[in-house]
């Protein structure tokens, strides 16, 4: 790969970005950086789009001229990104006179090829989608993105030729397996154009925010034509003719799956009618869901992705979001597990192993450690092994698998540590060398999983890589050279803890969970058989040693790792009453396309409980079926409906709920305890 060209999707500026729109930036800038880590020249592109009527009305709210709103709202969103540390290299507007003359070449140019025609349109229109709609994309007369009812709108509009690409499109996506993934969008597309294509409307008239059209300024160009022009837009197109053919096409654009119909299908047959290439791929992540809804501002469902990054840091949130959420699939945020993962992840497990490489080396080794010549190096095939599973996934944008793939090398020199047990080694002079090896060895592991992890924790992994030693900045090293077992000596140093466990006691039971798992890891780890009482103090993974601390024999931290999902003891489980019960009613929420609001029977009492099923079973699929409902979760309102508790469900891979049932229902009457 020569170059890698990169763009997400642009984003609306009528409100401030929420966790939703901040996880596709985080995904896209971990690819970026992966790429950069390759040695790949990269151009990582990100923007606004600014000529949607929301904003235009957002501006008059507030008494501003649009520009102004727009340009108030691009600090908005730099300050966001820049606190999530985006590393995009080029922010475009729709606003900017390099987009607006890319528009007008490109619309000129698609016009000249006879594939633009006047028409009248008269039909929905979604303002918050900015996108015409039809009858059978509504429920319930209900734009399903937005759950709000569209306008009805008839106005002369200029149609793109959209229908005579249809079987181009088909033809390109037979020849280019890869053109849209994951797969799952790519066969919903493949049975939009085996439905056939309409054309579609491109411009808005009585409009004046916007670009006007070039052979009609009476009309502005549609928001979503404007738009997607900006990813040639921001490499030249139309203004130097040198950069287009340097970065173009497009590598990847990085879409929500809301809108991979108008990349995959749209986007494409533009570029077709201009004889200009279609970009390589495109990648459709799936949602962000906040309480079993899309993440959304208009849903009132969002996040402050700032206010995650504050309360535990930006690395933790970045690393959750790429890590938890299976790139491509929805998945839930929750403050819960979101606290979980960094206590498991980050400050138990990486930050742990941080504190004991810097504090073993420091007081065995006065912090040089250097291999043993011809000695064997105990983690350098697992590492290796782990490199190769990481650019594999990380080259198919499987992000969550790269990084679970660096966690193995986190959780290999854990274990590595319990079993060589450096403390023990420490009070034997003839076992000196195994002692150096040791320390080498784990000083070299947790430098290469810091370099595999950088892409999704930057700063953090910089600080790592100095702490053991490495000498040159984070993004000067290459994942194909830098990550292959190297043999100098080098200079650990300690520091503060990078990420202090935080006290998750209260009343979610996860987070209950989290802490007992570490009690009970800690327990088992500080008292090892024959383990004396010069051996290495307990250390608690929420006070990591200080630096004063670290350098004073007392406070070498015992190995606490966790390479596994916290335990909970029988007792918390006991917590939970798991009750069999019989549904006998169930029927649909209005305006939730997950949720069902279903009555079920435990026996004693009949109560109503929301369920995030919808997808799967529909109100009728579910009366007189027996599950499993969890008794004593706290009521919750979801959707205006009170919920009384919970229905299990697995989650299959596609997200889709599928519910527990019992063996012989007849046998265990509604009301009976599971356990
Ligand atoms: N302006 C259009 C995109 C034009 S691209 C030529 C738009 N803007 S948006 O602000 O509504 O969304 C920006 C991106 O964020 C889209 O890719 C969208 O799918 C994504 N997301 C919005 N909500 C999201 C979640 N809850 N979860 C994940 N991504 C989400 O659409």
């Amino acid at each position: 790969m020569s170059r890698f060209y990169l763009t997400t999707a642009i984003d609306y500026v009528n409100s401030r970005p929420h966790l939703g729109t901040a996880y596709e930036k985080i995904a896209a800038d971990v690819i970026a950086r992966y790429h950069r880590l390759s040695g790949v020249p990269t151009q990582f592109v990100m923007g606004n789009d600014e000529h949607s009527q929301n904003v235009y009305q957002r501006a008059t709210e507030r008494g501003l001229d649009p520009l102004a709103f727009c340009d108030e709202m691009e600090q908005v969103f730099r300050e966001v990104w820049d606190k999530l540390d985006v590393s995009f290299d080029d922010f475009i507007r729709t606003t900017e006179d390099r987009h607006r003359a890319a528009v007008t070449a490109l619309v000129q140019r698609i016009a000249e090829a006879g594939d633009l025609y006047e028409g009248e349109y008269e039909g929905w229109y979604c303002v918050s989608c900015e996108a015409f709609k039809q009858d059978k994309d509504l429920v319930e007369g209900n734009c399903p993105v937005h759950q709000t009812r569209p306008e009805w709108i008839k106005e002369k509009n200029y149609f793109f030729r959209l229908s005579k690409y249809r079987d181009r499109l088909l033809a390109h996506y037979a020849a280019n397996p890869g053109f849209l993934v994951p797969e799952v969008r790519r066969n919903e597309m493949l049975r939009l154009l085996e439905r056939g294509l309409d054309d579609i409307s491109v411009s808005r008239t009585g409009q004046s925010w916007g670009i006007p059209l070039p052979f009609d300024p009476s009309s502005v160009v549609y928001v979503w034509f404007d738009a997607l022009i900006n990813y040639i837009a921001a490499v030249g197109y139309g203004t130097d003719e040198a950069r287009f053919n340097e970065w173009w096409p497009a590598d990847v654009h990085v879409v929500g799956k809301d809108i991979t119909r108008f990349h995959a299908v749209v986007w494409p047959a533009m570029l077709m009618s201009a004889g200009l290439a279609l970009p390589k791929r495109i990648f459709g992540h799936g949602w962000v869901h906040w309480q079993g809804q899309k993440m959304s501002k208009s849903l009132g469902t969002s996040v402050d992705p700032l206010e995650a990054a504050d309360r535990l840091g930006p690395d933790p949130l970045r690393l959750y979001l790429v890590k938890e959420i299976a790139f491509g699939q929805d998945g839930d945020f929750t403050w819960e597990r979101f606290e979980e993962r960094y206590n498991a992840d980050l400050a138990n497990n990486l930050g742990n192993l941080v504190s004991r490489v810097a504090v073993m080396a420091t007081k065995y080794r006065a912090g040089r450690v250097a291999p043993v010549p011809g000695a064997v190096s105990h983690l350098t095939e697992r590492a290796a092994d782990v490199v190769r599973r990481y650019q594999a996934a990380m080259d198919e944008y499987q992000l969550h698998v790269g990084m679970a793939a660096a966690f193995e090398l986190v959780d290999a020199t854990n274990e590595f540590i319990t079993r060589s047990e450096p403390w023990v080694l420490a009070k034997d002079p003839t076992r000196a060398a195994e002692l150096d090896q040791a320390l080498f060895d784990m000083a070299e592991a947790l430098r290469i999983a810091a370099i595999l992890l950088w892409p999704a924790i930057p700063a953090s992994a910089s600080e790592i890589l100095r702490r053991v030693g490495e000498t040159r900045p984070a993004d000067a090293l290459r994942v194909a050279h830098d990550t292959a077992w190297s043999t100098g000596e080098r200079t650990i140093s300690t520091g503060p803890p990078l990420w202090p466990r935080i006290d998750t006691s209260g009343p979610a039971p996860a987070k209950d969970a989290a802490e007992k798992g570490t009690e009970h890891t800690m327990t088992s780890e500080t008292e090892p058989p024959g383990q004396d009482d010069t051996s290495p103090p307990p250390a608690t993974a929420d006070r990591a040693p200080t630096t004063a601390e670290a350098v004073r024999p007392e406070a070498v931290p015992v190995p606490v790792p966790v390479a596994e999902e916290p335990r909970i003891s029988f007792d918390d489980f006991m917590k939970l009453t798991l009750k069999v019960a019989k549904v006998v009613a169930a029927e649909a929420i209005p305006k939730s396309k997950k949720l069902l609001k279903v009555t079920v029977d435990l026996g004693t009492e009949q109560r109503t409980v929301v369920a995030g099923i919808a997808r799967a079973y529909t109100p009728e699929d579910l009366v007189g079926r027996t599950v499993v409902v969890v008794a004593n979760l706290n009521k919750a309102k979801l959707m205006g409906v009170e919920s009384n508790g919970m229905i299990l469900a697995a989650t299959d891979p596609d997200q889709n709920p599928v519910l527990l049932t019992l063996d012989a229902p007849e046998k265990a009457p509604p009301g009976s305890r599971v356990r």
